[in-house]
């Protein structure tokens, strides 16, 4: 299957079925250096995993992570990273219903269509399972941002149409679909602290066509804006046009409805993205689609589900945007000659 491998200086693929012996992912790219150990990933990695509350699966995932090459005493050596993450809680019995049924709003009849065959275990490579890899991969990105001094930060801010803000109303609205055997849809905003402006490229590299590409790789992730996004589509020009003004000696911005980036490159400003997922498509109540045999079928998905996404998402979003930047900021060291000749010469 194509499309496992993301980023081009600091590049990952990750690997593994949802219901297979593991998950795991290889960063090849990362500098040397970079103090590194299990715990820096795990941090990461347990905010994603099922926490047993209200919008959790009821899984149990304990999703340790094992580093297997690319350290020494402690440190990256700039050889390929590798990470291995055993599976556990595997009840393949809970999906055998969906062996040869498509579950509506997920992927399982585009798989048929694609490959004529597919693991349905969990949703082998479509399950959010796979997500697991790539935070562990953005943990290190994440770890050489701040390094850098920069801080990216992801956070659920509405289930439904109730801000996170108020978990009171939040809870009841979760368990009222969990009631209904329904689920819900769901937001997650993330912000860039930090990020120097002149980061990203002008064509087709952009860092906001990178982030969306990012954005839209994660399951479920159904719209993305970037600064105020699609509110642009309905201000003026006058309104939305951020006035660059000096603060400090450095050139900055009154307001920030670009969301730190302008043609491709970022302009020094906090970039700003809101991620928008649909409710989860595995739910328990009835619903119609049709089987592997083309016969219209009615079924009831068992199993344990998400009955919002974001909740655990928020630390993918967080991951993804971490990985891009990375890329863009190594990606960048090249675009001076005069920073090539200082770093050459010296
Ligand atoms: C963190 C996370 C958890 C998810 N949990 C579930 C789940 O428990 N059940 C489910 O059916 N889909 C879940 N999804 C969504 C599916 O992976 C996704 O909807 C499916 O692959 C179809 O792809 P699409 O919605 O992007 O078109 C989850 C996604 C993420 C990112």
């Amino acid at each position: 299957m194509a499309g496992s491998s993301f980023g081009t200086i600091f590049k990952i693929t990750t690997w593994g079925e949802s219901h297979g012996k593991a998950i795991g992912v290889v960063i090849d790219g990362c500098p040397a250096g970079l103090p590194l150990d299990e715990s820096d990933i795990s941090q990461y990695t347990d905010r994603r995993r099922p926490n047993g509350g209200s919008m959790s699966t009821k899984r149990i995932e304990s999703d340790r992570v094992e580093i297997l090459s690319g350290i020494f005493e402690g440190k990256t050596t700039g050889t390929p990273i590798s990470l291995i993450i055993r599976n556990e809680d595997q009840r393949s019995k809970d999906y055998s219903q969906i062996a040869d049924s498509y579950r509506p709003g997920h992927a399982d009849y585009g798989f048929d269509a694609k490959y004529g065959f597919r693991d349905y275990r969990g949703g082998g490579r479509s399950s959010a399972r796979e997500t697991a890899a790539r935070v562990a991969a953005g943990a290190i990105a994440q770890k050489l941002l701040k390094s850098m001094g920069i801080e990216c930060s992801a956070r659920l801010t509405a289930v439904g149409d109730i801000p996170a803000s108020d978990p009171q109303a939040v809870e009841a609205l979760v368990n009222r679909c969990r009631e209904d055997q329904d689920s819900i849809g769901s937001t997650v905003e993330c912000t860039v602290k930090g990020m120097p402006a002149g980061i990203g490229d002008p064509v087709f590299e952009k860092l906001d066509a990178n982030l969306a590409k990012a954005m839209f790789s994660i399951g479920a992730v159904k719209g993305l804006d970037i600064g105020d996004g699609h509110l642009a589509a309905t201000a003026k020009g006058s309104t939305n046009n951020d006035a660059f003004r000096m603060e400090d000696g450095k050139v900055s911005t009154a307001t920030n409805h670009a969301g730190g980036i302008l043609g491709g490159i970022s302009n020094g400003s906090d970039i700003r993205l809101t991620v928008y997922f649909k409710p989860t498509p595995s739910i328990a109540a009835k619903q119609n689609t049709v089987n592997r045999f083309h016969e219209e079928i009615e079924m009831n998905i068992k199993g344990r589900h998400d009955p919002v996404i974001g909740a655990r998402a928020a630390v993918v979003v967080e991951c993804m945007t971490a990985l891009v930047l990375v890329d863009a900021l190594l990606l960048n060291m090249t675009s001076r000659l005069d920073r090539i000749l200082d770093f050459y010469q010296h």
